[in-house]
């Protein structure tokens, strides 16, 4: 484990993993920061991790919040006075930051479960055990490495119809799912890295 997250950081280290020394960048993060930081790894299990996250999940995302079209525990998340290019250069900001995303809790039996309903419902889309982005152009979002408290919660709205999917199509994979199942899949995706682990075949040579 240590030579894999000794390997991890020296891969990292290219990347600089805090936020740039922008100023205008650092001004414009101020109503974030206080619960993403800079970089956008989050502080809480409530608040989900947006670094690694496709800059155009995150941006629609943004606007949806702005425009008051998603529930949030935040008010006035996102500022109304933002332009559609600032809140580009915020997503683009956090999406593309490296920093490392700490292991999250996650619990062993749901995780195993939470793996047979992603392989049943789930994994068409969110591909490679949620650390794919963007599949077949569906702006798909990262969920590998994220706090199963956020995603839990966002499963109990998509199923409850609080939340809406972009299409209604997406909404399917939710049909007659039960809350268990949906906090098993949470459990699972927490427990996997954002990065693919190296592959076996080299750990057994040592
Ligand atoms: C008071 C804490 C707080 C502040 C300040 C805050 N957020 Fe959040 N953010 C959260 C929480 C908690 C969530 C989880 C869902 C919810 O309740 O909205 C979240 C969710 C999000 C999401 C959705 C992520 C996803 O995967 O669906 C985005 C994008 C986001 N925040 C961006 C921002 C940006 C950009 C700012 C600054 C303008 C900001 N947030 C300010 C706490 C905060
Ligand atoms: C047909 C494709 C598709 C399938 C199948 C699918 N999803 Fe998704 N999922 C998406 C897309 C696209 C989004 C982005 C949100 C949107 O469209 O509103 C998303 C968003 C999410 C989110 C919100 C993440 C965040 O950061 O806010 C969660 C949680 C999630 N999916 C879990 C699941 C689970 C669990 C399953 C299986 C039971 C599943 N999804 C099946 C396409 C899919």
């Amino acid at each position: 484990m240590w030579k894999f997250s000794a390997m991890l950081a020296a891969v990292l280290a290219v990347v600089p993993a805090t936020a740039s020394a922008d100023p205008a960048m650092e001004e414009l993060l101020k109503p974030c920061s206080g619960c993403h930081g800079n970089d956008g790894v989050g502080s809480s299990g409530k608040t989900p991790y947006i670094n690694w996250q496709l800059p155009q999940y995150l941006y629609d995302s943004m606007i949806v919040f702005q425009q008051g079209g998603r529930i949030t525990a935040v008010p006035k998340h996102i500022p109304k006075d933002w332009s559609k290019e600032q809140v580009m250069k915020v997503a683009e900001h956090y999406g593309n930051n490296r920093a490392p995303r700490s292991r999250q809790p996650a619990e062993a039996t749901k995780v195993a479960r939470g793996e047979q309903v992603h392989l049943d419902r789930c994994s068409s889309c969110h591909e490679d055990n949620g650390r794919a982005t963007d599949t077949k152009g569906g702006d798909t979002p990262i969920l590998a490495g994220q706090s199963a408290e956020f995603l839990t919660a966002q499963s109990k709205m998509y199923l409850a119809g609080k939340r809406k999917f972009k299409s209604p199509k997406f909404q399917e994979s939710y049909d007659g799912l039960s809350e268990a199942d949906a906090e098993a899949t949470s459990h699972f995706y927490a427990s996997q890295d954002v990065v693919a682990p190296p592959a076996t075949k080299k750990r057994k040579s040592r």
